[in-house]
Order: C-alpha cells, then sequence, then structure tokens
C-alpha cells in the first residue's frame, strides 16, 4: 500500500485595520471588499494534514471536536488541492489554537493558512503563497491574508478576481499589538452569516461598500508611508463603519460587550494624552490595540485595568504560514 502524505504547518491569525465584511459571490466566496492587515505572532494555528489511500472522506478535528460545517469547508480547499496533485485519497486534518477558537481572534485565518499550507507540502505541489492565498481564501475570506508576514494586502480586481500578497515586511515596521480579552465565549452568529444578513438588511451596507476603497488605499499609503498617525484615524474608521453595519442589520449584530466599550475609551484617553495607539475590533467582543513599541507598556496596563478584561495578550508582527515538523 502506498505511503500517507503528510505534513504539518503552522499560521498566525491577522487583524485586518481596513475590514473586510460582505461578500460579492458566496458560492467563490469573493469579498465585496478588499482589506489591509497585520499578521501576528503571539497566537498560532498549528494543522497536519494526514492524506491517506483508502480513506474515501475527510476527517477534520479542530481542537479535538469535529464539526460539519467546518469539515466541509476544509473538504472544499482540500478538494481544489488535491485536483492540481492529481490525488483522490481523503484526508485526516488536525488543527489545534493556543488561543479561543471562533470567538473573534482570527481563529479561521490562521486555520486555514495552516490547513493549505501543510496540504500542499503533504501533496508535494509547492505552489506560490499567492497561490495557496486564493485557495486559503475559498475556506475564509481572511485566511488569504495569514499567508502573508507583517502587513498583507487584499485587492478586488476589475476582472472580478483578487490579487492577495504582502505590503510590508514586519521588521519594515514592527508596531504591536496588544489583545484584550473579555470573553473567550465563541460568537453567536459567525462572520459568514453575519455578512449575508448585513447585505440583506443593513441600510448603510451600499456606504460601506462605497466608502471602502479610498479607505484601503489610504490605508496602503499609510502604511508604505510608516505614518502611525494617519493610519490610526483610517483604520479606527473603517472599524466603527463595519460596526455601524453590524448594528445596524436585523437581526442587530452586535459583538460588543461593555468591557469593550470601556477598552475604547480607555485607548482614546491615551491617545489623547499623546501615547501613539489605536483601536480595532473584529466580529467578536475582544480589543486589539495597535500600537508604537513604546507604548506596549502603558496600552497594557490601561486595558489590564479595565474591569471585564481578562487577559492581555501583546503580540509582534509574525510571519506567513510555515511548514513545520510534525
Ligand atoms: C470582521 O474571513 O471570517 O474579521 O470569508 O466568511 O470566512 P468568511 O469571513 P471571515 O471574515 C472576517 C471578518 C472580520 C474582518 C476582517 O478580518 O477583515
Amino acid at each position: 500500500m502506498p505511503a500517507p502524505l503528510t505534513a504539518t504547518a503552522i499560521a498566525h491569525p491577522n487583524i485586518a485595520l481596513v475590514k473586510y465584511w460582505g461578500k460579492r459571490d458566496d458560492a467563490a466566496n469573493l469579498p465585496a471588499t478588499g482589506s489591509l492587515s497585520v499578521t501576528l505572532d503571539a497566537m498560532r494555528t498549528r494543522t497536519r494534514v494526514c492524506f491517506e489511500p483508502g480513506l474515501g472522506a475527510d476527517r477534520v478535528r479542530l481542537d479535538g471536536q469535529e464539526d460539519a460545517a467546518t469539515s466541509r469547508r476544509v473538504s472544499a480547499c482540500l478538494d481544489l488541492l488535491r485536483r492540481r496533485a492529481g490525488v483522490a485519497h481523503g484526508a485526516v486534518v488536525e488543527s489545534d489554537n493556543d488561543f479561543p477558537t471562533g470567538a473573534g481572534l482570527a481563529s479561521s485565518a490562521s486555520g486555514f493558512a495552516a490547513l493549505v499550507t501543510a496540504a500542499d507540502a503533504a501533496l508535494g505541489l509547492g505552489l506560490p503563497r499567492e497561490e495557496l492565498a486564493q485557495v486559503a481564501r475559498i475556506g475564509s475570506g481572511s485566511a488569504a491574508r495569514s499567508l502573508f508576514g507583517g502587513f498583507a494586502l487584499l485587492r478586488n480586481q476589475a476582472d472580478g478576481g483578487v490579487t492577495v500578497g504582502p505590503l510590508l515586511a514586519p521588521e519594515a515596521w514592527p508596531l504591536r499589538v496588544v489583545i484584550a480579552i473579555t470573553s473567550a465565549l465563541p460568537k453567536e452568529v459567525g462572520s459568514r452569516d453575519g455578512m449575508a444578513a448585513s447585505r440583506a438588511t443593513s441600510p448603510y451596507y451600499e456606504a460601506w461598500l462605497h466608502s471602502h476603497a479610498a479607505d484601503l488605499e489610504a490605508g496602503v499609503r499609510h502604511v508604505q508611508g510608516r505614518d502611525f498617525a494617519a493610519l490610526a484615524t483610517v483604520a479606527e474608521h473603517s472599524c466603527l463603519k463595519m460596526h455601524a453595519v453590524m448594528l445596524t442589520t436585523q437581526p442587530p449584530l452586535l459583538y460588543w460587550l461593555p468591557a469593550t466599550l470601556a477598552c475604547l475609551q480607555a485607548l482614546q484617553a491615551l491617545r489623547r494624552a499623546g501615547t501613539p495607539v489605536f483601536f480595532t475590533i473584529d466580529a467578536g467582543p475582544q480589543v486589539k490595540a495597535v500600537c508604537e513599541p513604546a507604548a506596549v507598556s502603558a496600552v497594557r496596563a490601561a486595558l489590564a485595568a479595565v474591569p471585564g478584561v481578562t487577559r492581555v495578550i501583546d503580540s509582534g508582527l509574525g510571519p506567513g504560514a510555515y511548514r513545520a515538523n510534525g
């Protein structure tokens, strides 16, 4: 019997500074907007993929649990790579996160980036990162960005496709991200369902789409120019516009907790007092504070003092997904 084809990969979550929310095409999982992100080094997903001759269906375990919806998304990505490799075997996929899953900490981003990197290596395909990002995007739009380290950019193209690639290496502008955890519980409405509901019901959705391209181009300019204050303004505006769309979705997508708002107020007070820091929040209650390295201890202390913050994680900017031993 031929040997199983096995590889392991590690990927880090990423946090968008100019957000993705909404889809152009549900079946192809094409985003309605581009996005700009930073990949974080403090948290990681480790995924082992083993294609086994004779195995008819994929078996997927995430943090030891099986889940039908996740398995379908994993199989859709694996099918694309199996086709490229001319392999029909089912795969055993084991993935674990060293941080809470499904709680607005971008576990699907690191998860699908690690998956395609491990599967590519197991099948001996050796595809370039840009191509793996296109496969990861089918699993989760934000995952395409975790193939790259530092600042990553996803742009919609006129032909209907997207391009994903690196914008700036982590060492070129080594910002820090301090994450305030306010709840480790999984969110009630995931991004996929939430985006569909926003498109169908939020009166602000069209305005979000129409104003997005200018934010993205401004974000790119400010990253390239290392202009922290200007990036802060664009990133907070993009985040709050996305949450305005979420809040005006029916039923409303209210991802914030009281501690989330208290963190924003603490960060605004710090910034008014001259500390270079800005906030962003994804589809969950956690607050991510992006700051210059010299500000980390002040930001950490301010967030840790907010009632309801259960843990503070301090992260640098991390590398793109990579193959690991195991
Ligand atoms: C709020 O990438 O999780 O984190 O493509 O449906 O899997 P799917 O959505 P996902 O959405 C991420 C939304 C966000 C903003 C962002 O990361 O840009």
